[in-house]
């Protein structure tokens, strides 16, 4: 039997995206195996979250390095360690230098919570209703360089209401991204997308847009044909 992909995940807050990734393993719905769970804050609960689950973990926590260089060169030294055929960044608050995103160019992947190329950064919830959107929702993309600007892989839509606020549009948003985040590392793992320059390319054809979760991808990762739906 051929080796499974391995997944290292990053993640500095609770970690509810790693979990939902974590059953996904456990449940036989993503076929791949989960390296380690790293994380820059000692206090995440993503750390402690893995360690019950007996997933490696470990804490690199930037105060103990001169510069982002020294940090960033740390981390690298980690996630490889665990040789890694995808790095899954699952809320990691940290801006990434172009070095170690060159390293991982095409196998590093991010969840953020928005429509991007709407609202890249924080706050996402509150800039929705500030700017009077009536739809909301999140991203799964490939990371490059410039800050939550990489190619769409693919992104969950949801309506947003009238008495919404910016925790019920959070709190609304996020067992959608435990669907999106499972459902494409699947699709991933199924060798179909490749990242090509600035394109996606799903079976060798360029994608026009992101992959609508529940119209062009189901929870499985399994693609939806037009003439399917
Ligand atoms: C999620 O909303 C994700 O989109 C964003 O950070 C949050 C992380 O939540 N990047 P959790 O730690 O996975 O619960």
């Amino acid at each position: 039997m051929s080796e499974q992909p391995r997944l290292v995940v990053l993640a500095s807050g609770r970690g509810s995206n790693f979990q939902a990734i974590l059953n996904a393993i456990k449940q036989q719905r993503l076929a791949a195996t989960l390296g380690a769970m790293i994380s820059d804050r000692a206090g995440a609960g993503a750390l402690e979250l893995a360690a019950n689950q007996d997933v490696d973990t470990v804490c690199i926590e930037p105060r103990h390095f001169s510069g982002r260089d020294d940090y960033e060169k740390a981390l690298m030294t980690a996630i490889d360690g665990f040789a890694p055929h995808w790095v899954v960044l699952a809320g990691f608050m940290r801006v990434l230098g172009a070095n170690l995103v060159h390293h991982y160019l095409g196998r590093m992947i991010n969840i953020h919570p928005s429509l991007l190329p709407r609202h890249r950064g924080l706050n996402t919830h509150r800039r929705v209703l500030e700017a009077g959107e009536s739809d909301h929702g999140a991203s799964v993309h490939f990371v490059t360089p410039a800050l939550d600007s990489g190619p769409v892989i693919a992104q969950v839509r949801m309506r947003v209401a009238e008495d919404d606020t910016a925790d019920t549009l959070a709190d609304r948003l996020l067992p959608l991204e435990h669907r999106l985040y499972p459902a494409t590392l699947a699709l991933l793992l199924d060798h179909r997308v490749e990242l090509r320059d600035e394109d996606i390319c799903i079976d060798d054809q360029t994608i026009a847009a992101p992959l609508r979760l529940g119209r062009d991808l189901d929870d499985d990762g399994r693609l939806v044909r037009p003439g399917e739906r």
